[in-house]
């Protein structure tokens, strides 16, 4: 039997190891350790927590059995094996595969369908009776997840479809498109969270979510490319089929009557696949016929009558001229290559990130050092190494800076992150101009008539230093400005004016509170209805919410610890700004159809707070006493009159406890 000590202690490992597994499972799509090991691991915690309830944490990855550990999805058999490709990077490859085909076919005449390799998630859908029933991952090729409720949300889909066969397959590729996973990755640099790598395993993560809720939220999409129905004589034909059924075909196919205009077609996308809505990372070469097909075959993991010609990672050589260090609206600093322009995967580069210290520091990178630089599936280029033969003598290394480069603060790095931080968030100006970006930002206030220019003058001019200034400047004001029309003024003045309308979530998201994106905001807002209650929540209370942990409890704590916040929050109320939830979360149905008025000082709520806990829970806020009233919540210092009235027409006056009584 083990002390308390050791168990503490071993709980504490289980808990890191299990999460550590979870994120990479489902944030890099990698098993670190097989599944029986995850179980193992997960049953060992499950008998401490039973044998120590003390030991228990309210984010144990036990408590989530059932969530995000679950390995909920059933596993199943594909009915024709999921198969691979052979690939090559080489031209000359390509033409030996064509020698094959042409010995393999005896030299009977035939022709190529030429496609892009989508870089995602190999899908396979089953429809019977022309209805979805069934999508399955590829798995090991023999079998796979199967995640039909999570296909289901991808808009591109079909869940129903009109060809008149009892029963077959498609296969194809999700993916995420660019787009979205930038927009993703936008979204949690703004929430001050750690970025995606790249979008083929975001999409790979997403469709492995247990909340198929979530799922649709991350706006994947699929190209089919495959069609496994009986009549079909050539891929053209099953692909043409697909088509008509409205199934999403990439229109970037091409039918080749030989190698040599395959060759052509891959010189053609080379640069072009860039401006695509999806990542592709080569092409995909199948012979047409399905019988020619057939006499092929296949080898033991790979079709004989098709192979993936990939386009080599791109990547370039060029010189560093400088590091320089950004500041971001949170205070943490990034580093970033300045370089020598160079051309690579279809646009000129001339900055790249280096992340972080630890970075700099793998890399050795030196002064005037040639680097080189990639371009992945990431958005912003990369640097991947150094070339060391080039290293100008007595070169000297990058040193990372000590002092914040905007306000010269002395630089602090909390244990365990390799993020440097400018701890001078009150006055350090892109820190100041940066919070004032984030609260105009569409998914926050939505003041489109003001951009970073017009912040940075308006910071200059000493008028704007926290977002509730934006609510105290006048036409009068703004008309000083050089190129400041009547019109533009207009402008801006009713964008500002019109941001007051703007719900409760996106205010709250607009603040910037470390880790609290959009999607935590919109949370929160439902859980705490008004900011008060928010303010006021304790880190415990805050982890209570689905979906927050420890580290986004203890920030909102922090955040509203600081008076400089909790004033600024005073003045954005004073400036008239919704802090009050008004979607109707509907916390239970026990209030349904009864109505209240409101009167009075309470001790557990404020009045807001009262007024959206009886929506919550389905009740009717009016302003005026009347016979059909069901209660009047009476607080201290309620006035005589209303007192007066209610009891008249023997309306039920009832304290601030015998309310919460109600709801229990
Ligand atoms: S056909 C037997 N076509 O590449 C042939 N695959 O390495 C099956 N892929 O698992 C695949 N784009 O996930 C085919 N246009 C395309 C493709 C494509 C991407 C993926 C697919 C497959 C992998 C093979």
């Amino acid at each position: 039997m083990m002390t308390f000590e050791e168990a503490t202690k071993r709980v504490t490992t289980l808990n890191e190891l299990l999460h550590k597994y979870n994120q990479a499972y489902y944030m890099q799509d990698t098993s670190l350790v097989s599944d029986q090991e995850f179980d193992e691991l997960l049953h060992e915690l499950i008998k401490l927590e039973q044998t120590y309830p003390a030991l228990k944490r309210k984010d144990s990855p036990t408590q989530r059995v059932g969530g995000t550990i679950n390995k909920a999805f059933k596993t199943v058999e594909h009915s024709t094996r999921m198969l691979s490709l052979g690939n090559t990077y080489s031209e000359q490859d390509l033409l030996d595969f064509d020698t094959r085909i042409a010995k393999g076919l005896e030299n009977q005449p035939y022709e190529y369908f030429c496609e892009l390799k989508f870089d995602g998630v190999a899908i396979s859908l089953h429809y019977e009776n022309d209805t979805l029933v069934r999508a399955v991952t590829r798995g090991d090729g023999t079998k796979g997840d199967d995640i039909t409720d999570n296909a289901k949300t991808i808009k591109s889909i079909p869940l129903r479809v009109n060809t008149g066969l009892p029963n077959f397959e498609v296969r194809g590729e999700v993916f995420m498109p660019k787009q979205v996973f930038e927009q993703l990755n936008r979204q949690r640099a703004e929430a001050g969270e750690e970025l995606y790598a790249n979008a083929r395993n975001t999409a790979s993560g997403s469709l492995k979510m247990m909340d198929s809720a979530q799922v649709a939220k991350r706006k994947l999409d699929c190209y089919l490319y495959m069609l496994l129905a009986p009549g079909m004589q050539t891929h053209e034909q099953a692909i043409h089929s697909l088509e008509n059924w409205g199934f999403k075909v990439s229109p970037t196919y091409q039918k080749c009557a030989s190698i040599q205009q395959v060759l052509q077609y891959i010189h053609q996308w080379q640069e072009k696949r860039h401006q695509l809505p999806v990542e592709t990372d080569g092409i995909v070469i199948k012979v047409n016929s399905i019988e020619q097909q057939e006499i092929l075959g296949f080898t033991a993991k790979t079709p004989k009558w098709a192979i993936a010609y990939k386009y080599k990672s791109e990547s370039a050589c060029t010189r560093l001229v400088d590091v320089t260090f950004q500041v971001g609206r949170t205070g943490a600093i990034t580093p970033v290559a300045e370089l020598a322009p160079v051309q690579l995967a279809g646009t000129t580069v001339k900055r790249a990130s280096l992340h972080n210290a630890n970075e700099i520091e793998r890399l050795d990178l030196h002064q005037n050092d040639y680097v080189l630089v990639e371009k992945g599936g990431e958005i912003i280029p990369k640097v991947t190494g150094v070339d060391l033969a080039q290293r100008q003598p007595g070169a000297l290394p990058v040193q990372y800076i000590t002092h914040c480069p905007a306000c010269h603060t002395a630089l602090i790095r909390h244990p365990n992150e390799a993020v440097h931080y400018c701890p001078n968030t009150q006055s350090c100006p892109p820190q100041i101009k940066g919070r004032i970006g984030h609260f105009i930002h569409r998914n926050a206030l939505n003041i489109d008539s003001l951009g970073d220019k017009t912040i940075a003058l308006l910071y200059a001019k000493g008028w704007l230093t926290w977002p509730s200034d934006l609510y105290r400047l006048t036409a009068e004001q703004l008309l000083t400005l050089e190129g400041f029309k009547e019109l533009s003024v207009a402008n801006l003045l009713n964008g500002i004016e019109a941001s007051k309308q703007t719900p409760f979530e996106n205010v709250l998201f607009g603040l910037g509170i470390r880790y609290v994106g959009k999607t935590v905001a919109e949370k929160l807002a439902a859980h705490f209805n008004t900011i008060d209650a928010l303010m006021e929540a304790s880190v415990e209370q805050l982890m209570q919410v689905p979906e927050i942990g420890e580290r986004i409890a203890e920030s909102v704590v922090h955040y509203f610890s600081q008076p400089e916040y909790r004033n600024e929050i005073n003045r954005l109320k004073a400036a008239g700004l919704n802090f009050t939830s008004t979607a109707n979360f509907q916390e239970s149905n026990k209030l349904d159809g009864q109505t209240f008025v409101v009167s009075g000082v309470f001790k557990n709520y404020s009045r807001d707070e009262l007024k959206a806990t009886i929506k919550a829970h389905g009740g009717k806020v009016v302003s005026s006493i009347s016979k059909k009233l069901d209660y009047l919540i009476a607080g201290d210092k309620m006035g005589p009159a209303k007192k007066e009235k209610a009891e008249k027409l023997q309306v039920r006056i009832i304290s601030e406890e015998d309310f919460q009584s109600l709801l229990h």
